[in-house]
């Protein structure tokens, strides 16, 4: 249960974090009917550490705006509807918004227009940013007026952050989003394969995972890098009325249950199979909707095509996954980086965008700034 704050807001008080965006193994594809933003079928993530938003949020005093937003330090209106109906929609769970206006930046580290999701990193540090400072960790800014949070006495005023209530509030804003808090993969729906998993936020694997699948990185090959053609809004509503949509959940549901065993066993070659079975899978739902579309490209079919011979010829622990888009994730054991960062750069590279790719570790959770 996530219960409503009735922490009172401090006016001047600010705090800074990072978050990092993720990428789905078992694919959330299509939702649940009722409710907000409820999963059809459970899902698991790895943060992709290295690409994150940093968001900084202060408290003013309330005025005729909700929210000051900038996105790089210069307004961003486009990006203004969705967080504001992301307050609206926390706002049961920290009532203390009404009473205050938000100063918000944003920013991401990872270049724009490369076709990598920034929303999940986005709302994923913004809720962090709300729960830290309900939880007493925000600092006072204002001159003369006396310090909260933990300037005065961090150990004796603030509170261990709520990581399930970032998460909740974080699938409020996009459902993907709720899986970025956590170090280990994270699981995002009920699932018995999973104790303590729920629709309402995500759960980090509460045991240790296999040495087999710990050094893991995502070097992601930047195919297109332009807007999706459908959103994934959209591409979720389609699942409504879609002939393979229950064979589809259900399938994902045992993906799950398997890929939960395999992060125990470290049976990698069932986690390539699944990851690439999951990726394919997400792209042939979107092909045999009503109406139907393609987001791969003829480059994103090459890069697979040579990622699948490299491992033929190589052995080695590499695959690939797809998000909702052209790009090509490469999963590999990092204890193999060299070798792979070599094949990226002589045959991978000439079928990316600007031959550009960006890397990340797999793994890590929102940072304080
Ligand atoms: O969070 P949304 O609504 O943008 O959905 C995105 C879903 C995928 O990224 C395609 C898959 C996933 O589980 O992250």
């Amino acid at each position: 249960m996530i219960t409503a704050s009735e922490w009172q807001p401090e006016i001047g008080v600010k705090t800074t974090w990072s978050c990092p965006s993720n990428i789905a193994l078992v694919k959330y594809w299509g939702k649940k009917e009722g409710g907000k933003q409820l999963p059809a079928n459970p899902s698991i993530s790895w943060s992709l550490s290295d690409l994150c938003a940093t968001t900084e949020v202060e408290i003013l005093p309330k005025s005729s705006e909700r929210l000051i937003f900038t996105f790089d330090h210069a307004p961003k209106p486009a990006f203004e509807p969705k967080l504001l109906q992301f307050l609206d929609l926390v706002t049961p769970v920290c009532p203390w918004l009404n009473q205050v206006t938000l100063k918000v930046n944003s920013t991401n580290n990872f270049p724009h227009g490369t076709g990598i999701a920034s929303s999940a990193a986005g709302l994923g540090a913004l809720a962090t940013c709300l729960v830290a400072l309900e939880s007493g960790l925000g600092k006072q800014t204002t001159v003369g007026v006396e310090a909260g949070g933990n300037t005065v006495d961090g150990a004796a005023l603030h509170r261990p952050m709520d990581w399930k209530k970032v998460s909740y509030m974080s699938r409020l804003g996009s459902g993907s989003a709720c899986r970025s808090m956590y170090g280990l993969p994270a699981v995002w729906g009920e699932t018995s394969a999973v104790n303590g998993s729920s629709d309402q936020y995500a759960v980090e694997l509460d045991f240790a995972i296999h040495p087999n699948l710990q050094g893991w990185e995502d070097c992601v090959l930047i195919v297109d890098a332009g807007e999706k053609s459908v959103s994934s809004t959209a591409g979720h509503a389609l699942l409504k009325n879609h002939p393979y949509a229950e064979a589809r959940f259900a399938q994902a549901s045992e993906n799950l249950t398997s890929i939960v065993e395999v992060f125990g066993n470290g049976d990698v070659k069932r986690f390539i199979e699944i990851v690439e079975s999951e990726a394919l899978q997400l792209h042939a739902m979107m092909q045999t909707s009503v109406p139907y579309y393609l987001l791969m490209r003829p480059n994103t079919l090459a890069l697979i095509e040579k990622i699948w011979q490299y491992r033929e010829s190589t052995g080695q622990a590499i695959c690939f996954t797809l998000d909702a888009g052209a790009n090509v994730h490469l999963l590999f054991d990092a204890k193999n980086k060299l070798d792979i960062m070599n094949f990226v750069d002589t045959a991978l590279f000439n079928y990316c965008d600007n031959k550009r790719y960006l890397c990340s570790s797999l793994g890590g959770s929102p940072k304080e700034c």
